[in-house]
């Protein structure tokens, strides 16, 4: 034989051929855009391990809320930052804190044009930075944190959130929190359940992002990177307790973990781009080190690629704005 019976190479001589032959493509309707608001701002601040990002005021919440809708992004992810904390998170529950008005507000300027989604999870709200609240000895008391996370997703209801997502890594926190909603009369609200959530260094931004006052780690309560088989464990434990689309999180360091979970789930999988692998790329691309765009493409494509119907990404805009010229 004078010539190689398969040439992948044809596939790929044009523009034209690659873009017809792509099994994966980006769309903006899989992208959510997670969005930080921190209370008693006058102006917006920018978080300086996340350049591009900042801290929103209500005005300017609602404005990258509004453009998310005009660029056909399909989801809203919501932070907030309270001005007051305590051991116990209390202003977590409060239908006027940060957190609770920031969605009545986006609601009330998307209404249902865009998927808001809210953060069930206490540590921007306590005063030690941890999911939940301590016991005695400093552990994270798992059960006495469940009942807060029930009053809290009710209140992000009742705010009008359509997605709730937990993401404290607490044993049952999705059937409390499925039972809370349903006794409550939101039976609609879905829960996006942080199914697969490890403890990372890549959080490292998020921290400055929301203020955080954590000292220690989570390593009682997010997963170990070692652990590959143990993430069909959580991600089985949150379907059976009626979670209506999974997690993984981070998503460059974990993309067999992805793989895995995509293979095995019924409901859609979610993949969290995290603070710190959004700022790697920003920081070698300010250095010159990288194409901006090329990378930032790539590495949302190779979450999708893994199996991630949907990417939790701070280029979401952007990369839709992206999408939207080509
Ligand atoms: C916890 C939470 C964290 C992130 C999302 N939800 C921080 C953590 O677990 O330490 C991190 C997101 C990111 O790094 O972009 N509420």
């Amino acid at each position: 034989m004078s010539f190689p019976t398969h040439r992948p190479r044809r596939l790929r001589t044009t523009p034209a051929m690659r873009r017809l032959t792509a099994e994966h493509r980006l769309s903006a309707a899989d992208l959510i855009l997670p969005a930080f608001i921190r209370e008693g701002l006058s102006e917006p601040n920018p978080i300086a391990s996340m350049p591009g990002v900042q801290q929103h005021t209500t005005e300017t919440l609602k404005r990258a809320a509004a453009e998310a809708v005009q660029l056909g992004v399909g989801g809203i992810m919501l932070f907030g930052v309270p001005a007051e904390r305590d051991a116990l998170g209390t202003a977590s529950l409060d239908p006027e804190g940060v957190l609770n008005k920031a969605i009545r507000d986006v609601k009330a300027e998307v209404g249902d044009e865009l998927v808001i989604m809210s953060d069930v999870c206490l540590d921007e709200f306590t005063d030690h930075g941890h999911c939940g609240v301590l016991d005695a000895h400093g552990y994270v008391d798992n059960d006495a944190t469940l009942e807060i996370y029930g009053q809290m997703a009710v209140a992000q209801a009742e705010a009008g959130a359509h997605v709730l997502g937990p993401s404290g890594m607490m044993d049952g926190q999705v059937a409390v929190i499925r039972q809370a909603l349903e006794d409550a009369g939101h039976a609609n609200t879905a829960v996006v359940a942080y199914a697969a959530k490890y403890a990372s260094a890549f959080y490292g931004p998020f921290r400055e992002a929301v203020d955080s006052q954590l000292t220690g780690d989570r390593r009682t309560y997010q997963m170990d990177a070692a652990n590959r088989r143990e993430a069909i464990l959580e991600v089985e434990l949150d379907l059976e307790e009626g979670a209506d689309m999974v997690m993984v999180k981070p998503a460059m360091s974990y993309l067999d973990i992805l793989a895995d979970v995509a293979a095995m789930s019924p409901v859609p999988v979610a993949a969290y781009q995290i603070s710190g692998e959004y700022s790697m790329i920003e920081a070698a691309a300010a250095n010159g080190w990288i194409d901006r765009r090329a990378a930032i493409t790539e590495s949302v494509l190779g979450i999708k690629r893994a199996g991630a119907n949907l990417v939790l990404t701070y280029w979401a805009s952007e990369l839709a704005g992206w999408l939207k010229e080509s």
